[in-house]
């Protein structure tokens, strides 16, 4: 279309300029004939035109007032009558000029194309004829036909070069989006390695790398599930195990006296208390992991929180004369969950006393420093070795497991504890020397306002 346009364009152009010259040439011939055609003399006439069709290289016709040709530069029209629509608007329109477009079969040069100009020849005020001037315009025809040609040409060229490129571009963006469809589609069917591994920048790749990451952090948490699951399973399994030992023993066994009994049944009731509470801690686990576990911020004050642990846990202190003391003096304001920082800073209490002999001591104390708050437990009791402190927050990890469950231990105590720091975005810290005793430091970001409080 554009290629159409633009030669057409270029056709109208040079047409105009060609009717121009040449109405310019009928104009002054019909000047120069005007007093000869009055005087019918056509030898002068003849002349004129002759000598007008050499210097611009077309034929010259004079028409008297009828339209019969009176001089015709070429000599073959003489005493014919024209009757073209030209020569009409001129001897009987009121026209001085005009024009019209002719195809010529003309058996010596062939088809082509000519443009017929007249102009009006007047003397005395009076139209007594015309001259007709025709020119081959087929020039102007072929000049623009090839132009329309290359122009389409060209167009083509560059039609076909931009399929390519961008055919090419098409493949360059496509390619990636494929792979990391296909790698979707695997994963969506339970294949968690796969990855897209796209490299590079731009936004696709970008997209895959982050995709990629966020497989590997599914991979993760799938991972981690099910080793909780078998776990959590297993820990389930070893009460369970002790206690159908204890039951079958009793079962099988003829005239057990009462006192092994009363043994065995105690024996199967600690187990019972070991599952419960270890399946209360698996609930809390999962209800942390799902979300469930929204936390109820308040703002308390920790000695309240540290004294309602200490209290509740003196007892079984006293039990194995272990002396609890707490120095609460640094008393500040936290907003947290006051249930969930009372079970953390519980278990860290329980463990100081559950890891330390009879007749050992536990020491309690907080502080606020520099927008945070700790509280610190500390314990002469049997401390750990270094490689066992990178692992004690793990879930189910016990340093001496025969140990641990003589107190009953599960190994998810001090798990749940820096679940709950982390959510109220603190944390926790351990210092330990085997045989000496261990420090856990809770730390909980204070209250905004505690620091004016105080
Ligand atoms: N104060 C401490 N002194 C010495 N060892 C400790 C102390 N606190 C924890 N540990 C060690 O870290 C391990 C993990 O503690 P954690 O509280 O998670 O489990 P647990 O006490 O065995 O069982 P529970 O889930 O019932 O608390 C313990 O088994 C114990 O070996
Ligand atoms: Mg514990």
């Amino acid at each position: 279309m554009v290629s159409i346009a633009v030669s057409s364009l270029v056709e109208d152009y040079l047409v105009n300029q060609r009717i121009s010259s040449l109405t310019k040439a009928a104009n002054s011939t019909a000047v120069q004939v005007a007093p000869y055609l009055s005087d019918d003399d056509a030898g002068t006439m003849y002349d004129i035109v002759v000598n007008n069709g050499n210097d611009s290289g077309g034929r010259f016709l004079v028409l008297n007032s009828s339209g019969i040709v009176a001089v015709d530069s070429f000599s073959d029209l003489n005493g014919v009558k024209l009757s073209d629509r030209e020569v009409n608007d001129i001897l009987y329109g009121r026209n001085s000029s005009s024009y019209g477009f002719h195809s010529i079969n003309d058996p010596g040069s062939g088809n082509f194309w000519a443009v017929y100009c007249t102009s009006s020849i007047v003397h005395n005020g009076q139209v007594i004829g015309a001259v007709l001037y025709s020119s081959s315009i087929q020039d102007v025809v072929n000049a623009t036909a090839m132009l329309q040609e290359r122009t389409l040409t060209i167009f083509l060229l560059a039609c076909g070069i931009i399929i390519i490129i961008s055919l090419f571009t098409t493949n360059l963006i496509t390619k990636p989006i494929k792979k990391l469809t296909d790698v979707a589609i695997k994963i969506s069917n339970g294949d968690l390695s796969q990855r897209a591994n796209i490299r590079g920048k731009g936004e696709v790749a970008e997209l895959a790398q982050t995709f990629d990451m966020m497989c590997g952090r599914i991979q993760n948490m799938d991972q981690q599930r099910s080793e909780f699951v078998s776990d959590a399973s297993h820990e389930l399994k070893t009460p369970l195990a002790s206690m159908k030992i204890l039951v079958e023993s009793m079962l099988y066994q003829d005239n057990v006296p009462e006192e092994v009994y009363k043994e065995f049944l105690g024996d199967i009731n600690g187990e019972i208390d070991r599952m419960n509470s270890l399946i209360t801690d698996l609930l809390l686990l999962s209800k942390m992991d799902s979300d469930i576990v929204t936390i109820n911020l308040e703002k308390v004050r920790i000695s309240s929180i540290v004294n309602k642990c200490v209290n509740a846990l003196e007892p079984i202190a006293k039990e194995r004369n272990i002396r609890v003391r707490t120095d609460v003096s640094d008393d500040f304001e936290l907003e947290c969950d006051p249930l969930k920082l009372r079970q953390a800073i519980n278990n860290l209490i329980e463990n100081a006393i559950k890891y330390t002999s009879d007749g050992g001591h536990v020491f309690v104390t907080t502080k606020h420093h520099g927008g945070e708050g700790a509280v610190r437990i500390e314990d002469d009791g049997v401390g750990m070795s270094p490689e066992h402190l990178e692992h004690i927050f793990e879930r189910f990890y016990r340093v001496d497991k025969a140990r641990s469950r003589e107190t009953g231990g599960t190994g998810l105590g001090l798990h749940i504890v820096r679940r709950i720091a982390l959510m109220h975005g603190g944390r926790v810290d351990v210092e330990s020397k085997e045989g000496k005793g261990s420090v856990f430091t809770l730390v909980v970001p204070l209250a905004q306002h505690t620091e004016d409080i105080l």
